[in-house]
């Protein structure tokens, strides 16, 4: 049984609550007192499936509990290497000649397998995301990736992962080199631990902020930030995944007519193809994954999109019994404000009180 909870919207707690129901009961519990929507940890692999599809038209995120059309994408993943393929390719060979040794799995995503190797040159372990060109959308081909090559390139900062090298196979494999993070991503860290202590919690949280800011500072907007991809070396958080990333152009000023990311983490007004401010957008996914380290569960419920949206303006409760402090709750209040004008800057986040605390 869960404990009491707390709801962050309003300033004050709205009381005790019932443990929250299965989801037939959850569904229907938007009248009053309904007990609360905290879905179970799920990893973004639906939205591996279910990342939001870029010039999915506005409307298709009204009406029934239906995902929208073109939402959802097909999982398309590349076959390769000894797990045969029409379009077979040896990246086994590939890798080797320019010193690279593979090894093991280290995760999938959309539209790439990421793996471990062995860099001759470097006398290390590094890890190789491989994209295969001829198995993922054209747009991806032409807007998405040559975008996230160019980002990677000129970030540098301890909380980034770091590319080292960019290969192309002749048979239009891309394969980006960069930096092992060994101790996998912040999901299946909670999924191991638990909810985390506040301290534990704060301590990965700064990193990402200082990762956030350095890229906000930079004029790069990430969009698909979520725990699967801000990865654990030891204890040092690195984000990745920079395909959704953008360059704003200098005055900042721009406002995003595309819905990427994934929809567990995404703001209401990215959910509702309303032109946004990509920035705060990123801003609202750290609340949820805030809420995720805090908390081991995801915040609302990401079958039911029109569903959603109405729990996003409610906004979120906490599990009374794990004690989250007012501080940590005031942060994670502002952090998924649903009026993306009054949600703060990545800055003035650095500076909150929780944050800032020893
Ligand atoms: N540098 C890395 N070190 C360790 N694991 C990684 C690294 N990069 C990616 N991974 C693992 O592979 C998964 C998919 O990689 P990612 O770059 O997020 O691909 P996608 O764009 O397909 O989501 C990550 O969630 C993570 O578990
Ligand atoms: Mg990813």
């Amino acid at each position: 049984m869960a404990g009491p909870w707390v709801r962050l919207t309003g300033e004050k707690r709205v009381g005790d609550r019932a443990s929250a129901g299965p989801p037939a009961t959850r569904a229907q519990g938007d009248h009053g007192e309904s007990p609360p929507s905290a879905p179970r940890l799920t990893k973004a692999t639906l939205s591996d499936t279910t990342r939001l599809h870029h010039n999915a038209p506005p409307q298709a995120l009204k009406g029934p509990s239906v995902p929208p059309p073109g939402l959802l994408q097909s999982r398309c993943w590349m076959n390769w290497g000894s797990e045969g393929s029409q379009h077979h390719e040896d990246m086994e060979g590939f890798l080797l000649a320019h010193g690279y040794q593979l090894g093991r799995t280290l995760g999938e995503g959309t539209y790439s397998k990421v793996k471990e190797a062995f860099s001759q040159k470097h006398q290390k372990k590094v890890a190789i995301k491989i994209i295969d060109k001829k198995e993922v959308p054209e747009d991806f081909i032409h807007k998405f990736l040559p975008r996230e090559l160019q980002i990677v390139k000129c970030l540098n900062h301890r909380n980034i992962i770091r590319v080292h090298e960019m290969l192309k196979s002749a048979k239009g494999k891309i394969c980006l080199v960069m930096e092992l993070a060994e101790d996998g991503d912040i999901f299946d860290y909670v999924l191991r631990e638990g909810p985390l202590p506040e301290p534990r919690a704060r301590a990965l949280f700064r990193q990402l902020v200082e990762a956030v800011w350095y890229c906000h500072d930079s004029g790069v907007v990430h969009r698909d930030l979520k725990c699967e991809n801000a990865l654990l070396q030891g204890n040092t958080l690195k984000l990745t995944d920079f395909d959704f990333a953008k360059q704003l152009p200098r005055d900042r000023q721009e406002l995003s007519w595309t819905f990427c990311g994934s929809t567990a983490y995404a703001a209401p007004e990215v959910l509702q193809g309303i032109p946004h401010d990509s920035c705060k957008g990123d801003i609202w996914s750290m609340g949820i994954i805030l809420y995720i380290l805090l908390c081991a569960r995801m915040p609302f419920d990401d079958t039911n999109i029109p569903q959603m949206l109405h729990q996003q303006q409610k906004g979120v409760s906490v599990p009374g019994h794990l004690g989250i402090s007012k501080e940590c709750q005031n942060l994670l209040r502002m952090l998924l404000e649903p009026d993306a004008t009054l949600r703060p800057s990545i800055e003035v986040v650095s500076r909150h009180p929780w944050l800032t605390n020893p």
